[in-house]
């Protein structure tokens, strides 16, 4: 173990005989030397023995690491002003919190602190501590049903093939999303971390949807292109893909209101929309079919999802109302329509996509009971962005949602609402 002792010998004086004659950079070295010997030739440098101090040789490489400060025991004034130049200089570089910020920030964002969005780093130890894996569920009982002639009703198996379906490119969709479109322009680097957990955790997610295909042998063929064959899978995905495309100009940068309102108008498509509308539809027909005793692995598998869901919605939407409260010129009437409208658009091809899956009652819902929770569920998006809700009194017609979703028990940083999350474990329904 290192001792200050240990320090204290590195840090000994420079030997003036050894330095009178100066010792070679590393750049200097013959190429002929061994690895072995340059190191000799430097730790020369750095681990003297004799306690005379060196002053004339003040350009020398070991005299220009800041480190030798203290190696100085009567500095002349010169020498001192030499170092707290230098000690100003990368002094200087340090971030200070006031110069972080969300977007077109110019900190250096390889350092992670000091923070500025503690909510941030709190969401990223939180999705760390509930970190899970696909296979850690046991699918006997579902893969048993789903081959069994009488086990479910064709609606049903319809309503389990469009999840997987859906959910199998969306959350590509969002993954790519991200890297792709989002991490380069969110120029705060707790938020990327978070970014970076969340980006795993989406392909954890299409990880779990290619394992529920393959465990119940279905046709993957079928299943991972539904978003270019089913049109209410193809509507939602092609929705959500034109704001990535609208990102993907590699000379597509922020800082001017009209770009910065277009990158604004990427995080309000995938938070808002695609995983905090587009998702429930079919999160609330799985839910429902594991309440009913029914595919009961997929039905986990989905609840696990939905609970990372549930913060990367919160974190986008932290992220989002960060943005507006730093930069509120964007946040005009025009921004504020076409963000209403956005959110409206998604619910409505949510809607459709509920007709769609459910031509008849199924699993104690139909499209209408739906309908009436998608324009609940359009309200909350709304209003957590600080916009009026565009259906009011919509009520919601699956409180046990709500319980499982955690839609009234979400934690988000400007509402200040809390959830309990755990490492693993299994999840319980309510009732
Ligand atoms: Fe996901
Ligand atoms: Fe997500």
């Amino acid at each position: 173990m290192l001792s200050w002792e240990d320090y204290y010998k590195d840090e000994a004086p420079v030997k003036k005989e050894e330095t009178n004659k100066p010792e070679p950079r590393l750049s200097e070295v013959t190429e002929t030397k061994t690895v072995q010997e340059q190191t000799v030739q430097t730790e020369t440098v750095t681990a003297p023995e004799s306690e005379t101090l060196v002053t004339e040789d003040m350009n020398s490489e070991a005299m220009q690491n800041l480190e030798n400060y203290t190696t100085m025991k009567e500095p002349t004034e010169a020498e001192l002003e030499k170092v707290r130049e230098r000690m100003a200089n990368a002094l200087e570089g340090r971030v200070q919190v006031g110069q972080k910020a969300m977007i077109n920030s110019k900190a250096d964002l390889n350092q992670l602190v000091p923070f500025k969005y503690k909510w941030a780093w709190e969401k990223y130890l939180d999705g760390t501590a509930n970190h899970w894996m696909p296979q850690e569920i046991n699918m006997t009982a579902d893969i048993a049903l789903w081959k069994s002639d009488d086990g479910l009703t064709e609606d049903e198996r319809t309503i389990v093939k469009r999840s997987l379906g859906f959910f199998s490119t969306a959350d590509s969709l969002v993954a790519n999303n991200i890297v792709l479109a989002v991490y380069k322009h969110i120029t705060n680097p707790e938020c990327r971390q978070y970014l970076l957990r969340q980006a795993f955790e989406e392909a954890i997610h299409t990880h779990a949807y290619q394992y529920c295909v393959e465990s119940l042998g279905m046709d993957e063929g079928e299943i991972f292109n539904m978003y270019r064959e089913v049109p209410c899978v193809e509507a939602k995905a092609a929705w959500g893909l034109k704001y990535t495309q609208a990102l993907e100009d590699p000379t597509f940068e922020t800082g001017t209101p009209e770009k910065d309102k277009e990158f604004l108008a990427n995080l309000i498509a995938y938070y808002c929309v695609l995983e905090g509308m587009f998702f429930y539809c079919g999160f609330s027909q799985i839910l429902s079919m594991g309440r009913r005793n029914k595919m009961t692995g997929v039905s986990e598998q989905f609840q696990y999802i939905m609970r990372d869901e549930s913060m990367h919605v919160n974190f986008g939407i932290d992220v989002i109302n960060s943005i507006i409260n730093e930069n509120p010129s964007l946040w005009d009437e025009e921004m504020k329509k076409r963000a209403s409208d956005m959110i409206v658009e998604g619910t409505q091809l949510e809607i459709d996509y509920a007709r769609d899956t459910m031509p008849r009652g199924v699993l104690g819902m139909n499209a209408k009971t739906m309908e009436e929770y998608l324009k609940y569920v359009c309200n909350r998006r709304l209003t957590q962005i600080n916009l009026p809700e565009a259906y009011p009194g919509a009520d919601n017609p699956f409180p046990w949602m709500s319980e499982i979703m955690d839609l009234r028990k979400e934690k988000n940083f400007f509402e200040t609402r809390v959830i309990e999350y755990q490492v693993g474990g299994s999840l319980k329904f309510d009732d």
